[in-house]
C-alpha cells in the first residue's frame, strides 16, 4: 500500500499520544503513513518525543524547532499532524496549508470562529485538505447511538440532555486551558460534547446559554492519573495556582434545526458533580450521547432496558468501516486500554485515505467550525443577553465575547 508521509507538529501530552496511535496503525494491515519528522518550537519537547518514537516505532525521526525548515528539508512530505494548543492552531495550520502539505489538527479547530475561517481558506487557496481530529464520534458506541436513531428506533428524537459536571478548583490537564486567549475549559471539553450533539441530533439552529467563571484560582493536584512520562515531567514543571481568566461553568438550551431541544450544563470546577446524557424520542430513550471507551443503554416502551452488549447483538447490522473493524472486532471499545491510539489512528488514517483515494473527510473544516461557534455561542449568548441564531454566530454577526480575544492575538 502507498504511504505517505507524515510528520507530527506539536510533542506535547496529545502530541505523544498520537505518536502511539500511528504506531497503532503502522503495526495494521491498513498502514498508509510513515512518519517522516518531528516538530515543536521547543526543543526538549520534540527530543523527548523522538526518544518515544525509538522507543515505539523503532527508529530516529528527523527533528525540527521551524514547520517551513521542515518542510524545506523533506519535499516529499505530505500530511501535518497538528497537535500544538489551540491559540496557535490558526498560525501554525494556514502556514502548513500555505507550504502546500495537508493537515490533521487536533480540536478545537481554532481558538474563534474568525481564525477557524482563515483556516478553511487557507485549504481552499491552496488545494489542500483541512481534517480535525475529533475523536468522540468515531468510538463505537457514538456510531451505535447514530445507528439507532437512524432506524427510527426511539422515534423522532424530541429532547436531548447533555450533563456534564465535573467540579473542584484543580488544575484541568494543563495551565493554559484556564486562559480565555489559548482555549479555556468549555471550549476544550465542550467541542467533543457539541460535536457528539450535532452528530446524534443534527445542526444546531438557535442558543440561549450562561457561561461564568466559578473558580478564578486553579490548584495544582499533589499527583496525576496519567502514566505518560510527558504528562509527569509537565505536572512537575507546573507553578502551585494558576489565576484562571476563561468562563468554567456553563448552560444552554439549544434549539436544534430538526426541532428538538437539547439541555446543556456543561462545567469542569464549580460545585455539584455527575452527569447525565439521554436522547429521547417518541418511542422511547438512548442513554449516552457515545464517547470515547463508553457504552449506552436503550429504553423502549413494553421492554426491560437493553443494554450496550444485547444492544449490539440484535443490531448487527450496524456496520464499522473496516479499520475500526479491525480494531473494534466486538464493535465495542469498553474496557480497550488502546482505545485512544485506536482512534487517532482512524483519523490519521482518514486524512491519508483522502488524499491518496479521495475518500470525504468526515470532520472537515466547515464541520469543525460549526462545532467550535456551537460553544461560542453560548458565551455570546450570555454577553447578548439574548438568544443567537447559529448564522449569526458562524458569520461572526454576533461576534463581541470573541472579538476580545481575536484583538489579544491579531486575528482578523
Ligand atoms: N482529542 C482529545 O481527546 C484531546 C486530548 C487532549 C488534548 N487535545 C488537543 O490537543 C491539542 C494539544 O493539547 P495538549 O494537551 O497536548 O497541549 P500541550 O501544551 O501538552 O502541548 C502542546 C505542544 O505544542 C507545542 N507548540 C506550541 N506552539 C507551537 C508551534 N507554533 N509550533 C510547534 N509546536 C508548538 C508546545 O511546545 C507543546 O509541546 C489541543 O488542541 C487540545 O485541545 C485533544
Amino acid at each position: 500500500m502507498a504511504k505517505l508521509k507524515m510528520a507530527l507538529v506539536g510533542c506535547g501530552g496529545m502530541g505523544t499520544r498520537h505518536l502511539y496511535g500511528l504506531r497503532e496503525l503502522v503495526q495494521s494491515p491498513f498502514a498508509n503513513v510513515e512518519l517522516a519528522a518531528l516538530c515543536d518550537i521547543k526543543q526538549e519537547n520534540v527530543e523527548m518525543a523522538a526518544v518515544k518514537v525509538e522507543e515505539l516505532l523503532g527508529f530516529a525521526p528527523q527533528t525540527f524547532t521551524d514547520l517551513e525548515a521542515m518542510a524545506k528539508a523533506i519535499p516529499d512530505l505530505a500530511m501535518v499532524d497538528v497537535v500544538t494548543d489551540p491559540s496557535v492552531h490558526h498560525t501554525v495550520v494556514c502556514q502548513a496549508l500555505d507550504l502546500g502539505l495537508h493537515v490533521l489538527v487536533e480540536k478545537p479547530l481554532a481558538i474563534t470562529v474568525k481564525a477557524c475561517r482563515l483556516m478553511i481558506e487557507a485549504a481552499e487557496r491552496n488545494g489542500r485538505l483541512l481534517s480535525v481530529a475529533e475523536n468522540y464520534r468515531r468510538d463505537p458506541s457514538a456510531r451505535l447511538v447514530r445507528h439507532l436513531i437512524d432506524k427510527g428506533v426511539i422515534g423522532t428524537p424530541y429532547m436531548g440532555l447533555f450533563h456534564s459536571l465535573s467540579a473542584g478548583n484543580r488544575i484541568f490537564i494543563t495551565p493554559w486551558r484556564h486562559l480565555i486567549d489559548k482555549g479555556g475549559p468549555l471550549i476544550d471539553m465542550g467541542v467533543h460534547f457539541t460535536d457528539l450533539i450535532r452528530y446524534q441530533l443534527g445542526d444546531i439552529a438557535e442558543v440561549y446559554g450562561d457561561a461564568r467563571l466559578i473558580e478564578p484560582v486553579r490548584v495544582k493536584q499533589q499527583s496525576i492519573g496519567d502514566t505518560y512520562e510527558f504528562y509527569q515531567q509537565r505536572h512537575k514543571a507546573m507553578d502551585d495556582e494558576v489565576p484562571a481568566t476563561a468562563e468554567d461553568t456553563s448552560m444552554a438550551i439549544f434549539k436544534m434545526a430538526s426541532g428538538a431541544t437539547v439541555s446543556w450544563i456543561v462545567n469542569v470546577g464549580g460545585h455539584g458533580g455527575g452527569g447525565n446524557q439521554q436522547i429521547l424520542g417518541a418511542q422511547g430513550c438512548i442513554e449516552g450521547f457515545g464517547s470515547r471507551g463508553s457504552s449506552t443503554r436503550l429504553k423502549v416502551a413494553g421492554r426491560e432496558d437493553i443494554e450496550y452488549e444485547q444492544l449490539l447483538a440484535e443490531h448487527a447490522d450496524m456496520a464499522l468501516e473496516p479499520l475500526a473493524e479491525y480494531f473494534f472486532p466486538q464493535r465495542s471499545s469498553v474496557g480497550d486500554a488502546a482505545v485512544d491510539w485506536k482512534i487517532i489512528a482512524l483519523e490519521q488514517y482518514e486524512l491519508a485515505e483522502a488524499i491518496l483515494n479521495g475518500r470525504e473527510l468526515e470532520v472537515d473544516g466547515e464541520e469543525g467550525l460549526k462545532d467550535v461557534a456551537a460553544v461560542y455561542a453560548i458565551c455570546e449568548s450570555a454577553r447578548a443577553g439574548r438568544t443567537v441564531t447559529m448564522q449569526e454566530v458562524e458569520s461572526a454577526a454576533v461576534y463581541a465575547y470573541q472579538a476580545e480575544i481575536d484583538t489579544a492575538l491579531g486575528i482578523g
